[in-house]
């Protein structure tokens, strides 16, 4: 009753005069949120049903896309005029719930990052540990490198029992290339001493047909941890780029594909961060044609996958049937590589 009525308060009813048209007759009043309270559009006063559709088939489907929007952007979108656009934004703003987070917590939240093994001990020591929770780890490198055999294994890995150095998780494998092969689970876990059968039932895979099927799935991620209460540890992205270079071809289309590139981005990222989850994606590598010194391979995406991912890892062939991985990029560990083996039972020192 208390909380109603201070909400009364914080939301007075307006006058005509002080509200502005936005879709369909709907109006938006001014300064009502109460700092720090919104959470969805709908927590935006004033904002009916249809401006809200709107904004959401345009891809302002959240406050923070709505407070950091110019009113120009919300005008294509919706329609409405100009006034009403800017106390919109306004309001988006005061509802927000700034992002910032003490030293101390950021500290706390590092001390829970779980590190799943990739079964080669060199591999594990390169990344501090392992694949890392709360962030996007990023394994390029030309065909055949294995990016695809450490997704099967981080899979077998992180599913595992506890006692056999697992974490008894789930996983969501997003193939993109139909590649996911349940045969190869079994004798890594044959490998790892666990139940193939017990690893396979943790193991979700979602085909993606195209760039949108696998924006989607990515989103729907949230549905598994919330409505199924499962508890995924690991999101895999094999791979991530493949449908968006096959789609996105010309200079023309490049900006539409780094923006969507970019949002399907930043869904993983916010799915690791507040789920302390692991995302593993992998990326395949062009040749540069203007480079004639050093290796003149160098990953798709651009800026925009690169700024994405929290580590990165470069992987090529090595002597012997061996692979290299090079770390690239990493917000807190010295670069460099190490060696290791794709065997029958898995990835292996030697
Ligand atoms: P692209 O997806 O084509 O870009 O390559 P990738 O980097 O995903 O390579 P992938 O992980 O598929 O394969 C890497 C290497 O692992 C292959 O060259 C093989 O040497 C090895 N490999 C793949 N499958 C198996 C398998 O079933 N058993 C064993 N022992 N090795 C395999
Ligand atoms: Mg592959």
């Amino acid at each position: 009753m208390k909380a109603k009525a201070r909400q009364d308060e914080l939301i007075p009813r307006m006058g005509m005069d002080e509200m502005d048209e936005l879709v369909d007759g709907e109006t938006v009043s001014e300064k009502k949120v109460e700092a720090g309270k919104a959470v969805t559009l709908e927590d935006l006063p004033g904002v009916g049903p249809a401006t809200i559709e709107k904004l959401r088939t345009v891809g302002f489907g959240d406050i923070m896309a709505v407070a950091v929007a110019t009113p120009g952007e919300l005008i294509d979108a919706t329609g409405m005029n100009e006034a009403a656009a800017k106390k919109l934004i306004a309001a988006a703003r005061s509802g927000l719930v700034m992002g910032f987070e003490s030293g101390e917590d950021l500290l706390k939240k590092r001390q829970n990052i779980q590190r799943i093994s990739t079964g080669s001990k060199q591999f594990d020591t390169l990344l501090g540990g392992g694949f890392e929770s709360g962030g996007i780890t990023e394994c390029f490198g030309e065909f055949g490198s294995s990016k695809t055999q450490i997704a099967h294994q981080l899979a077998v890995n992180v599913t595992k029992p506890k006692e056999l150095g697992g974490h008894d998780g789930c996983v969501v494998y997003i193939d993109t290339e139909t590649t996911f092969r349940p045969e190869r689970i079994i004798e890594m876990a044959k490998g790892a001493g666990a139940d193939p059968q017990l690893i396979l039932s943790r193991i979700k895979v979602a085909r993606a047909f195209n760039s949108d099927h696998q924006m989607l799935l990515a989103e729907k991620v949230e549905d598994l941890l919330k409505k199924e209460n499962l508890p995924v540890k690991l999101v895999i992205v094999d791979s991530l780029t493949a449908h968006f270079r096959a789609e996105f071809i010309g200079r023309g289309s490049l900006a539409e594909r780094q923006q969507k590139l970019n949002k399907h981005m930043h869904v993983l990222s916010k799915l690791a961060d507040i789920h302390n989850l692991c995302v593993y994606v992998t990326n395949q590598v062009m040749v540069k044609p203007d480079m004639f010194f050093g290796d003149p391979t160098t990953a798709i995406g651009g800026h925009i996958v690169a700024h994405n991912s929290q580590t990165r890892v470069y992987l090529r062939k090595g002597k012997k049937g061996s692979r290299v991985a090079k770390l690239i990029d990493s917000p807190y560990l010295a670069d460099g590589e190490c060696m290791f083996f794709v065997t029958q039972d898995g990835l292996k020192d030697l």
